[in-house]
């Protein structure tokens, strides 16, 4: 830190634990649509059921942010249970120009299409989190998830390592800055309502943060002979303190755990689906929830997802505030 308590500029970003080199998949169905290699094939309890949970994806609270920005006590109180009893929900009229979002899903579908030549120049090196490749693989017995991904850490900008930046499509560099901008400008906005549920002055929450941390992972899942033996990613809860994530308005497979149920959260045009984190959760002592999820694989149809991850500075202690440490959850331990 800095001796006037702000973050150097020029501090390194963080370093993660090795991943051991996996396949791209893509290539390997592009190669063969219909091999599954064992490597990918889950136990049978961890499969997706062919129970229809369709239905379910109705229930997922949708949050309407130009409502929380104008202090609608409904929409909040809305937003409030909405990360207790789900810990996800879906925005609209959030502000992000469809225009913006278009460029970004265009701009990644070019990308994917180019070589896999072309996209190693990208490569993720086996001890970063940035680049083309797999992040988190750790053992070789591990269970393979049926997709490839880019990913970048984007906010503070010296964290960028512009070398795993792709330069084409011509211009996708500046697309994703545009694009991130305006998810920041959303997840700060969330975090002022959520300060204020919370019981807090409206910019506390950006603040526990120090420094607002972004990283960026657009995911590709190929399409997969056997859906029903393969997960797209594992279950897993994000870390951060939110994820808002962008799907394709056309294609399904992000799934929550929900009641001990796996439940799809079905695309509604144009919205993002924003979920609580593990830093969220903290912060709020338990009261929101970092919820399980996956994403399934699709027969026929290739799958682009685009999530960014908001955290707060790497060196920030998280700890609930002492006023979420009411008495009542003292009492209680
Ligand atoms: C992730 C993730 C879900 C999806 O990228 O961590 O959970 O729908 N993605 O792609």
């Amino acid at each position: 830190m800095g001796s006037n308590g702000t973050f150097l500029d020029n501090e390194e970003a963080p370093t993660y634990a090795p991943s051991i080199p996996v396949p791209n998949v893509q290539e390997l169905v592009r190669k063969d649509p219909f091999q599954v290699p064992q490597r990918y094939v889950r136990k049978v309890e961890d499969r997706p059921k062919d129970t229809d949970t369709s239905y379910l994806s109705s229930f997922i609270p949708v949050i309407d942010l130009s409502l929380l920005l104008m202090g609608n006590n409904e929409e909040l109180n809305k937003l409030d249970l909405a990360c207790q009893e789900w810990g996800f929900f879906q925005v609209v009229n959030h502000g992000v120009a469809k225009q913006v979002s278009q460029k970004m899903k265009d701009a990644a579908a070019e990308f994917f299409k180019l070589s896999l030549e072309e996209k190693k120049k990208y490569a993720m090196p086996s001890d970063d989190i940035q680049g083309y490749g797999h992040a988190y693989v750790v053992s070789e017995d591990q269970i393979l998830d049926w997709s490839d991904a880019l990913i970048l850490l984007v906010h503070p900008s010296h964290y960028r390592k512009l070398k795993f930046w792709p330069n084409s499509p011509k211009g996708i560099q500046e697309i994703i800055k545009e694009y991130s901008n305006a998810i920041r400008k959303v997840a700060t906005e969330l975090f002022q309502s959520f300060s204020l549920i919370m019981g807090m002055d409206k910019e506390a929450l950006l603040g526990l943060h120090k420094q607002l941390v972004q990283a960026y992972r657009v995911n590709y899942y190929p399409p997969c002979s056997k859906p029903d033996q393969v997960l797209g990613v594992s279950p897993h809860s994000d870390t951060s303190t939110i994820t808002i994530l962008m799907q394709e308005d056309d294609v399904c497979g992000l799934q929550i755990k929900n009641n001990n149920e796996w439940v799809p959260v079905n695309p509604i045009p144009d919205a993002l689906v924003v979920n609580v984190g593990d830093v969220f959760e903290i912060w709020s002592n338990g009261k929101y929830k970092s919820v399980e999820q996956r994403a399934v694989a699709n027969y026929s149809k290739a799958r682009i997802s685009y999530a960014s991850f908001l955290f707060p500075h790497d060196e920030v202690e998280i700890e609930p505030p002492s006023h979420m440490v009411d008495s009542k959850t003292t009492a209680a331990l």
